[in-house]
C-alpha cells in the first residue's frame, strides 16, 4: 500500500522548515493531489504534524528499468517502483540491491540514472516512459548534498582536546541527509536536508580548501547528518582534499556516528589520506542504541551499534598512533544511566586507556523538546565516572565549556 502525507492543522506550527530544508517532489508539502508519499515530510518535520496515510494510485504508468518494461502505479517515488518491481531496498549497505539509508534525497546513496542523468531515486517522482539504469557506470562521479561550510572554534568528537578553545580549530562541513532518526537530533537542518546544491567530491574539496585559507586553520572535519553514508563520494572527496592540501600540517576529520562503518570502508578511509576520525558510541545496549538513534527496528539497531564498537576497536588495533582518534559518548539522564556509562567507560578502557573519550550533553532539540540539558555538576560525574575506570582522557562538553582530561577535580 501507497502512502501519501497529510499535514495536521492543529499541530503544524508554521515553523517553515518544510518548505527551506525540503526538496518536497510535490512541490508542496502538504498537496495531496501530487503527493509522491516519500515521506520526506514526515520524518523533517519538528512537531510532528505530518501524518502518512494509505492512498491507492488508480492510474499505472509505464517505465523501463535495464531495459525491461514495467507498468507501476503513478505519484510514486522511483525508489519505490523499483522496490514495486521486485529490488530490495536496504538500510545497511549490501543487504538489499539499493541502500537508500536516508529518504529525504542528502546522501544520493540511492542514486540511479533516471533518463540519462543520475538522480538520488528516494525524491524523484516515477513519470510515464521514463527509462531508468539501476547499474551506474564504472567511471561515475558521486555526487551528494553537503553544505555550511564554516571555521569552527570547537571542533567535533575526532578533534584532539588540546587544542579546542583556541579560536577556530578547523574547517567544517555537514553532509546532508543520515540514517538515523535521534529525537534529539542536534543537527537536524543537515539531517533532513534536500533541498542545497549537489557536489561532486572535487568540488567540495575546492570549497573546503578555499574555507581552510580563509579561517587559517590546518584540519578540515567534515560530519554531518552522516558523511559515510555514500562510500564512493567520501572516499572521493578525502582523496581530492589530500592532493589539493599536499601540506604536512593539513589533517581530514571524518566525525561518524559509525554504524555503517566497515573495516574495509575504514581501510578505504586512510588510503584516501584520513588522519583524524571521531566515531560515535551511542551506548551499548540495544535499547539504549534504538531509544537515542530513534531506530525502531531491532535486528537493524543491532547491526549499528555492533558497527560502531567493531570499527572502533579496529581502528584502535590496526591504526592507533597512524591515526588520530576520538571517541564520543552521549550523556543525558534521561536518555542513559550512569551505570550505562560506566560499562561504556570500561568496555573502552579493555579496548584501548589512552583513547580520547568525549562525552557529549546531548540537549533539548527536536522533537525531543521535554529534556533538560545537563547541569554541569551532573557532567562532571560523568567525567569521574569515566575516570574511575581508568581511561586517561575523558573530556566532558558542559553547559560551562569542556572540562579537560587531567583536571584532578573540575571546578564547580
Ligand atoms: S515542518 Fe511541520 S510544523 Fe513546520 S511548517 Fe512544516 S508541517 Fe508545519
Ligand atoms: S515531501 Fe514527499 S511525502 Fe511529503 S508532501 Fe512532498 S511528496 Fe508528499
Ligand atoms: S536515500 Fe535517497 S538520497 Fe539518501
Amino acid at each position: 500500500m501507497f502512502k501519501v502525507a497529510i499535514r495536521d492543522p492543529k499541530k503544524c506550527m508554521d515553523c517553515g522548515s518544510c518548505d527551506l530544508i525540503l526538496a518536497c517532489p510535490a512541490g508542496r508539502v502538504g498537496d495531496t493531489k501530487n503527493c509522491v508519499g516519500c515521506g520526506a515530510c514526515y520524518l523533517a518535520c519538528p512537531y510532528e504534524a505530518i501524518y502518512m496515510v494509505d492512498a491507492d494510485r488508480v492510474k499505472y504508468v509505464s517505465i523501463v528499468v535495464n531495459g525491461e518494461k514495467f507498468n507501476v502505479p503513478d505519484k510514486i517515488t522511483v525508489l519505490n517502483a523499483l522496490e514495486f518491481i521486485g529490488f530490495k531496498i536496504s538500510s545497511f549497505p549490501g543487504d538489499g540491491d539499493i541502500y537508500a539509508p536516508c529518504r529525504v534525497g542528502g546522501c544520493w546513496s540511492c542514486a540511479v540514472i533516471i533518463d540519462g542523468s543520475i538522480k538520488p531515486s528516494c525524491i524523484t517522482p516515477v513519470k510515464d516512459g521514463m527509462i531508468i539504469e539501476t547499474n551506474l557506470p564504472e567511471n561515475y562521479i558521486p555526487k551528494r548534498l553537503v553544505h555550511g561550510w564554516m571555521g569552527h572554534p570547537v571542533g567535533g568528537v575526532g578533534t584532539p582536546w588540546w587544542i579546542k578553545g583556541r579560536g577556530y580549530v578547523e574547517a567544517a562541513v555537514f553532509a546532508c541527509g543520515c540514517n538515523l532518526r535521534c529525537p534529539q537530533c542536534q543537527n537536524w537542518t543537515t539531517t533532513y536536508c534536500g533541498y542545497e546544491i549537489s557536489y561532486t567530491p572535487r568540488e567540495a574539496a575546492l570549497i573546503m580548501t578555499d574555507t581552510r585559507r580563509t579561517y587559517n586553520v590546518n584540519r578540515m572535519a567534515i560530519s554531518g547528518g552522516e558523511c559515510t553514508l555514500n562510500r564512493l563520494w567520501l572516499t572521493q572527496y578525502i582523496a581530492e582534499l589530500k592532493k589539493l592540501n599536499q601540506d604536512d600540517k593539513a589533517r581530514f576529520h571524518v566525525d561518524t556516528n559509525a554504524t555503517i562503518l566497515t573495516k574495509d570502508y575504514i581501510d578505504d578511509l586512510i588510503e584516501a589520506g584520513m588522519t583524524d576520525i571521531g566515531p560515535d558510541l551511542k551506548g551499548i545496549k540495544v535499547e539504549t542504541f534504538m531509544n537515542i538513534t530513534g531506530i525502531n527496528d531491532r535486528s537493524l539497531a543491532e547491526k549499528y551499534l555492533k558497527t560502531s564498537w567493531n570499527a572502533f576497536k579496529y581502528l584502535v588495533d590496526k591504526y592507533l598512533g597512524k591515526v588520530f582518534i576520538g571517541v564520543g559518548i552521549p550523556y543525558n539522564k534521561d536518555l542513559i544511566s550512569l551505570e550505562e556509562i560506566a560499562k561504556i567507560g570500561e568496555e573502552i578502557y579493555k579496548i584501548c586507556p589512552e583513547v580520547q573519550v568525549c562525552v557529549l550533553d546531548y540537549r533539548p532539540e527536536f522533537r525531543r523538546r521535554n529534556i533538560s540539558r545537563p547541569r554541569f555538576h551532573e557532567m562532571v560525574k560523568v567525567w569521574e565516572i569515566l575516570k574511575s575506570t581508568g581511561l586517561k582522557t575523558v573530556i566532558c562538553q558542559t553547559e560551562r565549556g569542556h572540562i579537560g582530561p587531567y583536571e584532578a577535580k573540575p571546578r564547580f
